[in-house]
């Protein structure tokens, strides 16, 4: 379940050794592409920061996993912002994207990193004609993007329209990732376990006083009262490395409902879709993903497949900044909605930008403080979820634990008169644990392509011995069953 790009580099060896330090001006917890950017950006300003990672390694949690497009182009996007916000505002967000893109050119060339930097046009697709490219493709322009329309496209399938962004990028995430951490102050396998003020804890028992706390963590934790779980959800993808497959000459992104990313590294080919909000039951989507490349691509040959996880905002833009008006020395940076390459570089700028007094011009459209007709959509769809996923707890009845389950299957089940998470592992060894999630309670759902207990509320992922994988949930499941109407 390794990603391609993790295959390919070394160990990371430029990992801080020695004591935390006690006191430093920015302390950013979380060593994946924002987490480096941002404290490379506050180096590059004379700022002293430390980067905490509770990983083994920078990059260990999304920003490993992702496919590496770096573009302006996010799907639907900009027909839909101009409604939504004003063509001034898709404006200045297609701009601020169209800067990301130079500012990964301007650090790959700065610092001379190897990650395979390439430039090349961004494409959406569809196989059905029902306006919405032309539609897109208008709006695109209106925000001086030179996007074209284009019937033919080097896919192995027909598409009824495509919609070209040139001069977009992809480079080896990875490889990039790591070439930042060099740089910087990283401390690996440091877990934060609590923010008090200025103030975090570890959970070795160290104390770091910051001036400024940055939580870079994909899914911020840690900060109480907080209410940005009613305004996120976690979707997860699939993704599938095929080698022996001719170079695609564009990136795609196929607008259809069973549309599919594509983006090659080389001779290798990664085929991303199948996505669904994490936590729900949904078809076997690598089987699924397996049988779209067999039939598109039959050269090629599965080298890995993974999965990824992205939280999704109430509007599609990223929640970047202070992460309240009481607490203006925390930051937040989520919400990427699957476009993480770039939200993360803009993040980095935005949030290094507020410290050094310089703010980046798109920063008030992803503050954190936004107030939007969709927050409060999204809050009720969360509220409703929560209470859905602690419905199945109090009220749903599964059958009798089954010793049956085959290697790499799982079972919500009763043992003894109490709900279990049942599972066994692909060496054939059972589990057993308390099936609620240690975030809010909600009951988890077993996900048999990643082997993992998966949380419908708000995408908490546990492994089959109960460890987070994910969060926001921060304890592990427990291996002591107890009735259900028990608090988590
Ligand atoms: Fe919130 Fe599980 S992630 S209850």
């Amino acid at each position: 379940m390794e990603s391609v790009w993790k295959k390919e580099v070394p160990p990371f060896a430029h990992g801080q050794e020695g004591a935390l330090p006690r006191r430093t001006e920015v302390a950013i917890v979380g060593g994946g592409l924002v987490g480096v950017l941002t404290a490379l950006y506050l180096k590059e300003n004379g700022i002293d920061s430390v980067v905490l990672e509770a990983g083994e390694a920078p990059g260990v949690g999304q920003s490993g996993r992702t496919t590496g497009k770096i573009t302006c182009q996010h799907g639907l996007k900009y027909a839909a912002l101009i409604r939504d916000k004003g063509e001034s505002a898709a404006r200045t967000w297609a701009s601020a994207c169209q800067g990301a893109i130079h500012a990964y050119e301007g650090i790959v060339g700065r610092l001379g990193l190897s990650c395979d930097l390439e430039m090349l046009p961004a494409l959406l697709y569809t196989q059905k004609n029902d306006g919405a490219l032309e539609r897109e493709a208008s709006a695109a322009r209106r925000c001086g993007i030179a996007a074209e329309l284009r019937r033919r496209t080097d896919l192995p399938f027909d598409v009824s329209l495509a919609l070209s962004y040139p001069r977009q990028a992809q480079l080896q995430p990875y490889k990039f990732l790591l070439g930042v951490a060099s740089r910087v102050r990283v401390f690996c396998g440091v877990r934060v376990t609590a923010i008090k003020g200025r103030h975090l804890l570890t959970e070795e028992g160290d104390e770091i006083e910051a001036q400024r706390v940055v939580l870079a963590c994909h899914y911020p934790i840690g900060l109480l009262p907080s209410t940005v779980f009613t305004r996120l959800w976690q979707s997860t993808s699939y993704v599938l490395a095929l080698g022996g497959v001719r170079p695609l000459a564009g990136m795609y992104y196929g607008i259809d409902r069973d549309g599919l990313s594509l983006r090659s590294h080389g001779s290798t080919l990664l085929l991303t879709g199948m996505s669904h909000r994490t936590g729900e039951e949904h078809p076997p989507a690598f089987e699924a993903l397996e049988g779209r490349a067999r039939e598109y691509f039959p050269e090629g040959h599965v080298v890995t497949r993974w999965a990824a996880q992205d939280c999704m905002s109430e509007d599609g833009l990223p929640l970047v900044g202070p992460a309240s008006p009481l607490t203006p020395h925390h930051y937040i940076a989520t919400g990427f909605s699957k476009w993480g390459m770039t939200g993360a570089m803009l993040a980095a700028q935005m949030i290094a930008g507020d410290i050094v007094g310089a703010p980046h011009f798109a920063a008030p459209l992803c503050s954190p403080a936004r107030f939007t007709l969709s927050r409060l959509r999204a809050t009720a769809r969360q509220v409703g979820e929560t209470a859905r996923g602690w419905g199945r707890r109090l009220f749903e009845v599964p059958a009798e634990l089954s010793h049956e389950l085959a290697p790499g299957e799982g079972e919500i089940a009763l043992s003894g008169g109490i709900k279990v998470a049942h599972s066994r592992d692909e060496q054939g060894e059972e589990h057993i644990l308390r099936p609620y999630c240690t975030h809010m309670g909600c009951q988890v759902n077993y996900n048999p392509d990643t082997l993992s207990w998966d949380c419908p509320c708000h995408g908490s992922r546990f492994s089959e011995e109960g460890k987070v994988l994910d969060a926001p949930a921060t304890k592990p499941l427990s291996k002591k069953p107890t009735a259900q109407g028990d608090t988590p």
